[in-house]
């Protein structure tokens, strides 16, 4: 009987780590879904240049810049180029402000994977 308590109760706790990790790791995971889903990523990767530039790239280069973030969620927005070269990134007029938001703010910070 106190065997079955502590294999219920290690189950508990092991699951309750479970939920904290997932907890910390929500709001990186929630930007990754929504560049996933808004074809972000099929023009950027986190760690290497594709067609634009890697977002570690980008953090980099807005490093302490107090505007970047406004100047990026209007930039992925209506779209533009001549930063990283002649190839024009393309508006997403359909994305929500919220949405735009979470992901610069997760470029930003160096596109944290977890
Ligand atoms: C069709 C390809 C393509 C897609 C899709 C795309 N980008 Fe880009 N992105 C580019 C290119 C090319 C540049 C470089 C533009 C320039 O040189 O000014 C760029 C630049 C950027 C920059 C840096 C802008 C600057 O002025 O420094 C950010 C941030 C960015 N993209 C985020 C995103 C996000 C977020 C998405 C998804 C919502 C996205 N991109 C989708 C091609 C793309």
């Amino acid at each position: 009987m106190n065997m079955m308590r502590s294999i219920v109760g290690a189950v508990i706790v092991a699951a309750s780590f479970g939920v904290s990790a997932a907890e910390q790791t929500g709001s990186s995971a929630n930007a990754m879904a929504i560049a996933r889903s808004n074809a972000c990523m099929g023009c950027h990767a986190i760690d290497r240049k594709l067609v634009g530039p890697s977002f570690q790239q980008v953090a980099e280069k807005y490093k302490g810049d107090p505007q970047a973030s406004t100047m990026l969620e209007k930039k992925v927005k209506n779209g533009g180029a001549g930063v990283w070269g002649s190839i024009p990134m393309p508006s997403h007029p359909k994305m929500n402000d919220a949405d735009i938001k979470t992901v610069v703010s997760w470029i930003l910070a160096g596109a944290p994977q977890k």
